[in-house]
Order: C-alpha cells, then structure tokens, then sequence
C-alpha cells in the first residue's frame, strides 16, 4: 500500500532522489512514536539492546539522519559504508527496483562524501546509551593498498561506533569481494590493532562453502573479530525467474540484488555458519527481512540481532513499528522469554 502510493506520486523521480527525500523527512522528526516491547530487549557483546532489528548499512552512508532513524524504532543503526576519501561511487542510472519481488539491484559503489563529514556528523549527535550504533568501513576504489583503508578507518571511527563492520563483500567494488579468501582476510585481520572494539566481517552469499568454512574457521581463531554479518547483496539472479516482471531488462543490470529473493539464500549461509561455530561468535542475519516472521526465522536459525534495509523502501516507516509487535507476539506464542531464548533454536515462526 505505501510503496502503491508513493510511487503513483512520486513517479518521475529516481530511486536514488527518493532516497534523499526520504532521509530529508526523517532529519524532520515527524516519525517518532513510543515503541516498547520489554521481551524484545536483549544482551549482546555487553551492549543492551531495546530491540534485535537493526537499520542494515548502506542507508545511511553519512551518517546524515541518525535521530529520525532511531525513532523509527530500530534496536540499532549501521552507519556507512563510509570511505577514507568522498568517492562519487559508478554512473547513472544505478539503482533499479524490481516491484513485482520488492527487490531491489544496484551498483552505487560506495558513493559517500568520506570520513571527514560523516565524523563530523557523528560528533554532533547526542548518543544516549540505548542508542547502539555500528560503523561500516569500506575501501575507497582507487586506494593503492587493499588493507591500509581499513586500518585507517578502524582507528579513526571507534571512539564513536559501539561496533565496526569491515566490507569485504559489497559485490560493486572491484576486487573488494576477493579479500573474502583466506590469505587475504588473514592479512587484513593482521593489520587491525589489537582488540579494542567489538568487530564484525560482512561476507557475500556468492562463496563457496569452503571458502565460508575458512572464514568461519579464521574467526574462532582471531580474537579480534566477535561476529559475521550474513550477508550482503547477491550477483545471482537465479531467484527472480518465478514470475514475469514488467520491466525484465532490469535483471540483467550488474549489481547486487536485495529483498526477498535474496531471503533463502542468506538463510542458507546462516544455517551453515552457525552450525559450523555453534553460538561461539556473534551472528546478525540480514537478507530479505520484510516481517516480524523473517526476523524470528533469522533469529531461530542462529543470529543475534538481524537488519534489513530494502524493506523499509517498499513498506515505508511504520514498517519496524509492525516487525516488532509480530516478533514481539510470535515469541510469546512459542512460550519463548525473550530473544536470546529464540537464538538457534530451530523453532519455525
Ligand atoms: C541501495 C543499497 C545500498 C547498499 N549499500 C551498502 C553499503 O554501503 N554497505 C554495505 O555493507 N551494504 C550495503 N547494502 C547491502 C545491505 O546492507 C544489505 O546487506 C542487503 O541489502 C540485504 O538486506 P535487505 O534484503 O534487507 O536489503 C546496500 C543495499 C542497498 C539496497
């Protein structure tokens, strides 16, 4: 219904000027609503959580609109990808929305204004603790060194991020994607400092199972890395040939597919990581989550928290509002306490 309507009004523009407006609304504040839902809270790396759903990255990327997203009711926000230096990121048209799936592909390519600005955003926000914040660190595209970005970043953004997110797997950079393989993630995890700050890898649901295995396997072994988020965007569209869609030369567009169709397949990716570490590292699912159902599935399947970002562009802001009293509900029916009681648990919503 949201998405019918605002793309009636909004037809001649561009999802990338939607965007704009849409993080313009939320810097106004017209969304805050009470949102409290005491078996939702949940602890993890320390941190208490007011909720499990986080805002995944790539929304905001410069940290433009950080209390309008809070009141939209998430449990936390990744900040980013930001890059060392602003970067215009590929050409356009860049961003395609498939309707019929609710999908979205798009190769913006890191496109942010770089470190400078979004800390200089970050500084002005009033941080209450609640408020749990993760930033996301890319490399920009024309870095000479595949790793100094990253040590670079990391030391200049922790005083302000609860966690860090290093991108290997954003499918729009090139090479990025090959700092997945085991020499190199060994590497990049050597060139971070000693642990200070809680520490994420993002991974693609495009490796193969031995390469997932030697993450998985790098991980439990790094004390300088607590967690996986599974996953970023997919290049396969093997998920999208189930119905006709209207405008079928959108497929073919290079990019990473988001939204449902990419559900199954970070599910998968879950499902194995999890069984392969068994609660050992810290878990936040992300990949097609439009309902209150798709959180509890993630969470059942072993994840910790869980993001979504394409859903919010379909459904709109009342969309958390709704995820959380479904998740808040469905953990009742099942007699479950809270959330940490869902976690791995197998348990179908
Ligand atoms: C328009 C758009 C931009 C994105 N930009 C980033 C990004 O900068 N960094 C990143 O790690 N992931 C980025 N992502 C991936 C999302 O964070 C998320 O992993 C992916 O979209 C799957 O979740 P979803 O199905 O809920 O959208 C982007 C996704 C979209 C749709």
């Amino acid at each position: 219904m949201y998405y019918k309507i605002i793309s009636k009004i909004s037809k001649p523009l561009s999802p990338e000027i939607l965007h704009k407006l849409f993080l313009f609304s939320l810097k106004l504040r017209i969304f805050k609503k009470e949102k409290n839902f005491s078996n939702l809270r949940t602890e993890v790396f320390g941190k208490s959580f007011e909720n499990p759903i986080g805002l995944a990255a790539g929304f905001d990327k410069n940290a433009d609109a950080i209390p309008g997203l809070f009141d939209l009711g998430f449990g936390f926000l990744e900040l980013g990808t930001v890059t060392p230096m602003p970067q215009l990121g590929n050409e356009k048209p860049r961003v395609f929305k498939i309707p019929e799936y609710e999908a979205v592909i798009q190769r913006l390519g890191f496109n942010n204004r770089g470190v400078e600005d979004f800390l200089r955003n970050l500084k002005n926000f009033d941080k209450k603790k609640n408020q749990i914040l993760g930033i996301n660190i890319g490399k920009n595209k024309n870095s000479e060194d595949n790793f100094s970005d990253y040590e670079f970043l990391y030391d200049i953004v922790k005083v302000h991020a609860d966690y860090i997110t290093i991108n290997i797997s954003s499918p729009n950079t090139p090479g990025l994607r090959d700092l997945q393989k085991k020499e190199n993630i060994t590497k990049l995890i050597s060139r971070l400092p000693s642990k200070t700050k809680t520490t994420f890898i993002k991974i693609s649901p495009d490796i193969n199972d031995r390469e997932l295995d030697d993450i998985c396997n790098i991980v439990l072994d790094s004390a300088k890395i607590d967690g996986l988020i599974l996953t970023n965007t997919t290049i396969s569209r093997q998920n999208l040939y189930s119905k006709p869609i209207k405008n079928s030369w959108k497929i073919e567009e290079t990019g990473g597919l988001s939204g449902p169709p990419l559900r199954g397949l970070s599910n998968e990716i879950i499902n194995r990581v999890y069984k392969k570490t068994k609660g050992k590292i810290i878990l936040i699912g992300v990949g097609g989550v439009s309902s209150g159902k798709d959180a509890f599935e993630k969470i059942s399947l072993g994840c910790n928290l869980v993001q979504l970002y394409t859903s919010l562009i379909y459904q709109g802001p009342s969309l958390i509002l709704n995820i959380l009293k479904e998740l808040s509900y469905l953990l009742k029916k099942n007699n479950l306490k809270n959330v940490s009681s869902l976690v791995g648990t197998n348990i179908k919503p």
